[in-house]
């Protein structure tokens, strides 16, 4: 007897895993026990790429999550409801579900997977971080065997290409993000990617997979790159820097504390990280005993999401296959407790920081003093350009509290001689 799945959602993501299924050839042969059964959408007028017949086609998105007959049901509609309550409800009708929506687990994953465990059924969801790149499945089996420290990525397609843009034609970031809209690489409404919500969104599924606790979303510090200028991408190019949109979650020792938090990021150009360009997305993991390990890959695309739906549903495939009844504690979600996320005040990292002053002896001593004052090191000082009358100093810092770093600013504001601080932005 087939697989029968309830897919809701035909756009990009649904209809790159329609394809996939109904393109069996060559593939994995269990895609063959799979039933594509029905397939919810808004609109049944809309034009498909995928030819399904009119009794899968419907409008009627309840139905397919009441309907006994749905083994699997595949959420690929996005947003946060109907989404939320279409996937509680199958949960709690028995049904496994495959989702790549990272919003509405990274807000409701504890309920979802309280209902899933309940239920003794699964969510999978390998496309919701990264697109095509295997990532939720290695933290979950490969290497949940080792002690997580830290997860770095770049998980945002959309902030990248703009990013890498800024940096090859030393343009502006509002003319870039206009020529990616225009080029259908960034969305009509930019806000969720530029503003760093949807890589936040990702790395708190990821911190929860990596240290193995649910992830208070509130609690992971974002900030996006609209005040990433050409400037500071000329800078960090000359100090040895690009800068990335980087989704950082670490453990720092010996607090259990965790930092979760996305901002823009000056990497050094020799890091594994640097050279990801363009709309790819890239992992790093690191931890004990394996040392480094980064994925690769698109994050975003038809045929790439489809991917990791498909190795999702696959899956679920085998486990109803095989008709195991104990739940497999490598496919469930097996922790309650929330991580404890420690404040961006005792986070430890470099600074770069960017100051127009007037252009007037002892300047640069004084920026010393302040920061000598609350034990801030300096890095590197340099004084290479003039904006109109006023000298531009760029400083770069040795790891320091952030709340002592803030204090130094705060004083540093107060000086007769500093004009504005533009720029403020931290360093891998
Ligand atoms: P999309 O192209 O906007 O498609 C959404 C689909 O869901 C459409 O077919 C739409 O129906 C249907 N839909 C939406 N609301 C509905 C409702 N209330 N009732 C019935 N049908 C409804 O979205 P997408 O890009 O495929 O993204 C889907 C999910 O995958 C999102 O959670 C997204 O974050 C995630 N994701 C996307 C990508 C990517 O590359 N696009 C990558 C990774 C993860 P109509 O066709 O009738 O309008
Ligand atoms: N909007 C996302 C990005 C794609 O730009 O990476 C889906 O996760």
């Amino acid at each position: 007897m087939g697989v029968k799945l309830g897919i809701l959602g035909l756009g990009t993501v649904g209809t790159g895993t329609v394809q996939l299924l109904q393109d069996g050839a060559g593939r994995h042969p269990l895609l063959q026990e799979i039933e594509i059964y029905r397939v919810g959408v808004r609109s049944l007028d809309k034009p498909r790429a995928v030819e399904l017949s009119t009794e899968v086609l419907t409008t009627d998105i309840e139905a397919i999550v009441n309907d006994p007959a749905v083994d699997i049901v595949v959420e690929v509609m996005g947003g946060l409801e109907p989404a939320r309550s279409l996937i509680l409800k199958a949960l709690s009708n028995g049904k496994h579900v495959v989702t790549a929506n990272k919003a509405a687990i990274a807000r409701f994953g504890a309920e979802i997977f309280t209902t899933a465990n309940q239920a003794g059924v699964y969510v999978m969801l390998e496309a919701a971080v990264g697109g095509g790149i295997p990532v939720i499945q290695p933290l979950k089996q490969s290497l949940s065997v080792n002690r997580i420290h830290t997860v770095t990525g770049i998980v945002n397609g959309t902030t990248n290409y703009i990013l890498t843009r800024m940096q090859t034609e030393g343009s502006n970031f509002s003319d870039v993000l206009a020529d990616a809209q225009r080029l259908g690489y960034a969305e009509a409404d930019p806000t969720a990617d530029v503003d760093g919500l949807d890589a936040a969104d990702k790395i708190a599924i990821l911190a929860s997979l990596g240290f193995g606790g649910r992830i208070n979303l509130q609690d992971v510090y974002t900030e996006g790159i609209r005040q990433v200028s050409k400037t500071d991408i000329a800078y960090a190019e000359k100090l040895g820097f690009v800068i990335k949109l980087l989704a950082i979650a670490k453990r720092n020792p010996p607090s259990s504390a965790l930092s979760v938090r996305v901002h823009p990021t000056l990497v050094p150009q020799a890091h594994p990280l640097a050279s990801i360009n363009g709309v790819y997305n890239a992992i790093l993991v690191e931890g004990e005993p394996i040392g480094q390990v980064m994925f690769f890959g698109p994050g975003a695309g038809a045929g790439a999401t489809a991917s990791a739906v498909t190795s999702d549903i696959l899956n679920l495939v085998a486990v109803l296959k095989t008709n195991t009844a104990i739940p497999n504690p490598l496919l469930a979600c097996g922790h309650q407790e929330y991580c404890q996320i420690a404040p961006m005040a005792e986070l430890i990292t470099r600074f770069y920081a960017r100051f127009l002053t007037n252009d007037q002896p002892g300047v640069i001593g004084k920026l010393g003093t302040c920061f000598g004052n609350y034990g801030v090191s300096l890095e590197s000082i340099v004084q290479t350009g003039f904006q109109g009358e006023l000298a531009e100093i760029v400083v770069v810092t040795h790891d320091v509290p952030e709340g002592n770093f803030r204090q130094a600013l705060a004083e540093i504001r107060n000086l007769s001689a500093i004009e504005s601080i533009p720029s403020l932005l931290r360093v891998l």
